[in-house]
């Protein structure tokens, strides 16, 4: 094997290095991990990655995630020969990351009061398993395989599990997923019965679920597939990539994303500081991240809503014990995340620490918006013929209020990620049913 790829704790004050075929999430300190890549990569791949738009028999080209392979060489194949890829990586016939690309919706710039060219919205729900989790599935998989672990574990509000069971059974490894009992939308759960996951309820919330899963995949030699795995971020920069490669890699203003255990945004941070770095982008976009009122632990802590302290990542020394206190006060409050988009019903979200870098870099803002708002973000994005589910109406929700608030200016560039299609029928059934509500088409009788 060659040496590029390695991992490394974020925390710059520590910087505890491990080799790539780990299998922690944490340093020996308990700080999260980062894949580190020791070269830099030639700018004259963005022509080879266009290039690839035409896969010419090649699932590896065809897929969205991996036709960026050299972006994520952490098996340290080469990445040119069909038959390396083809041991190692783990595609789904090349569907993840396939459909997804940022389109311009007139109906959503009409509701947020934008034009429409400076809004793009991507689809991500577009993927195999109908959410953005299948970007991070396929590296996190990919290294599951190339540590030959047997079992592969997940706690999940629904998506990450669908995802998870998807490339477990395609790649016959076991998968066990543990989910808040009674939280998860149906079409979510039914995923994971139908790839045949061991589904493991647990009573209590995701942060519960998580923590169980944690616990137990140290206890009984489980290969962890949540979003505290860095494999799974080095996957999810992919969403940012197809992004910026149809904007002709000129960064846009901002981009925006629902928060919940914080993935997306630490890999969309990765993904700037990177490119940044490697002098990819000259102009670094703004990260929005949009909680929901019910689930605001981001919102609360970053907007100095707590002790009247703004949380930060403070170049590496955020202040820790404010989280730690922030949580207690949850505890001893009863205050648990609720909210009607589950996907993102996550009182604790275990990126936070990398979520703040992300945000730090990229001056990024937090805002939150209710379900009553999310509810026509969703609708409005399906007027537009496109599919999104409850916690992706989130971004069209939160970029209207960043518009009317003027933290989004007028002629500001803006990507706003969707992240997953509709798995809860209900939603949108009881939504155009009530007349009350905003974009509402009811049903008429005939008699
Ligand atoms: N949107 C959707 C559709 C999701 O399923 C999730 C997370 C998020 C947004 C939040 O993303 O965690 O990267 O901030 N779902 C996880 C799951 C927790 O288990 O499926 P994040």
């Amino acid at each position: 094997m060659q040496d590029n790829a390695y991992l490394k704790c974020i925390d710059p004050h520590c910087g505890l290095e491990y080799d790539i075929s780990s299998t922690r999430i944490e340093c020996d300190k308990g700080h999260l991990l980062d894949v580190k890549y020791k070269k830099i990569p030639s700018r004259v791949l963005k022509e080879l990655f266009y290039n690839r738009r035409n896969p010419q028999n090649n699932i590896f080209n065809e897929s969205g995630v991996w036709r960026f392979r050299e972006l994520l060489n952490f098996c340290q194949i080469d990445t040119a020969s069909t038959e390396e890829c083809s041991k190692y990586l783990v595609s789904l016939d090349g569907a993840e990351g396939r459909q997804s690309k940022p389109y311009h919706m007139s109906k959503v710039a009409h509701f947020v009061e934008t034009k429409s060219e400076n809004l793009w919205l991507q689809p991500e729900g577009y993927n195999p398993s109908g959410s953005f989790k299948d970007n991070g599935m396929a590296t996190a998989i990919t290294h599951a395989k190339l540590v030959n672990a047997k079992k592969i574990v997940c706690a999940s509000t629904g998506n990450t599990s669908a995802s998870a069971g998807m490339y477990a059974a395609n790649e016959d490894i076991e998968c066990d997923v543990y989910i808040p009992s009674g939280q998860v939308a149906p079409g979510k759960l039914s995923q994971a019965y139908q790839f045949g996951t061991q589904i493991i309820q647990v009573d209590g919330n995701f942060d519960d679920a998580l923590a169980k899963s944690l616990e137990d995949a140290k206890k009984y030699d489980g290969y962890t597939v949540n979003s505290v795995n860095p494999f799974r971020i080095e996957g999810q920069k992919t969403i940012p990539y197809r992004a910026l490669e149809q904007l002709g890699w000129e960064a846009p203003d901002w981009i925006v994303y629902p928060g919940g255990a914080l993935g997306n945004t630490s890999s969309c941070g990765k993904c700037l500081m990177e490119l940044y770095e490697w002098n990819w982008i000259k102009k670094i976009p703004r990260i929005a991240v949009v909680n929901a009122e019910g689930a605001n632990t981001l919102f609360e802590l970053y907007n100095g809503k707590f002790e009247e302290t703004e949380l930060r990542w403070n170049k590496g020394k955020p202040n820790v014990e404010l989280i730690v206190k922030y949580y207690k006060h949850l505890d001893k409050n009863g205050i648990r995340p609720k909210t009607k988009a589950t996907a993102i019903q996550i009182g604790r979200p275990v990126n936070i620490l990398k979520g703040l870098r992300a945000l730090e870099f990229t001056n990024g803002v937090v805002v939150e918006v209710s379900d009553s708002e999310m509810l026509d973000g969703m609708s409005i994005v399906g007027l537009n013929g496109f599919d999104c589910e409850m916690a992706s109406g989130a971004v069209p929700a939160g970029i209207k209020k960043m518009i009317k608030d003027e933290v989004i200016k007028k002629d500001d560039v803006v990507v706003g990620i969707l992240t997953g299609r509709q798995k809860d029928p209900m939603l949108p059934v009881d939504y155009h049913n009530n007349p009350q509500n905003r974009f509402a088409i009811p049903p008429r009788d005939k008699k």
